[in-house]
């Protein structure tokens, strides 16, 4: 069994993204092909990313338009298989439900309030807050919509899991093993502590793909949580 990490190939060239892919998808359910490379690159990335394997893709496009052009987006990338597509929560129900019945093999995954975004951008921008109360109004309005996945962050996760119950998908950026840098990353958790917290698909990146040996950096934190499940 792979371990339930979606390691972000967030690569320079599609070289690079592939190589990164074929190294992890032994030990990681998922790969998250991001804005940059798709925009590069195009829809070919993704059977690049896929190659022989049966790695789930996560196509993080975050659409936020009017519910008829993210249908026909969510329509123009369904023959690609995602298992996961984002969209922005702030769309609205509408944009949401349209992007859910367009696609309906892959999981809508709604982003709530970017983690990048302050109590003060919030204010600026209109969005009640604070952030937390933000993020689970968003997260009910987005499953009452029909999404059946939500982005949050591994604090966040705990909350979220309570407003929106069992069956939602909860997908969680910002993880980082004990030990390893930071980076940007302000607000992070372990991989363990946020599965703990009730996430469902850790969001992994450079702690993995930046290693001298992506591959075995991915083994060893699948090993990780496989440990701290109980199931080795
Ligand atoms: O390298 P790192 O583990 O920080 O990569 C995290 C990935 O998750 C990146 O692709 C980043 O764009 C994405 N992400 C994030 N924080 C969010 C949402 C998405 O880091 N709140």
């Amino acid at each position: 069994m792979t371990a339930p990490i979606a390691v972000a190939l967030d690569a320079p060239d599609l070289e690079t993204a592939a190589r990164w892919a074929t190294l992890v998808t032994p030990h990681v359910s998922t790969v998250k092909v991001g804005l940059e490379l798709y925009l590069r690159y195009g829809p070919d990335v993704v059977a690049s990313v896929r190659g022989a394997s049966r790695v789930q893709v996560f196509l993080d496009l975050k659409l936020h338009d009017i519910p008829a052009t993210v249908r026909g987006a969510a329509r123009a990338v369904a023959r690609l298989k995602p298992s996961y597509l984002t969209v922005h929560a702030a769309g609205g129900p509408a944009m949401i439900r349209a992007a859910v019945e367009a696609v309906p093999a892959t999981r809508i995954a709604a982003v709530t309030v970017l983690t990048s975004l302050s109590e003060a951008d919030l204010t600026a921008l209109g969005l009640a807050g604070p952030a937390p109360d933000a993020v689970r109004r968003l997260a009910a309005l987005a499953v009452e919509a029909g999404a059946q996945a939500l982005v949050c962050s591994p604090q966040e996760a705990a909350a979220v899991r309570t407003e929106v119950g069992p069956d939602i998908t909860l997908i969680t950026p910002g993880v980082r093993p004990a030990g390893s840098a930071n980076q940007d990353q302000a607000r992070v958790a372990t991989p363990e502590d946020a599965l703990a917290a009730g996430a469902d698909l850790l969001v992994i990146g450079r702690p993995i793909t930046a290693a001298p040996d992506p591959g075995a950096a991915a083994a060893a934190i699948a090993a990780a949580l496989r440990k701290s499940a109980g199931t080795t």
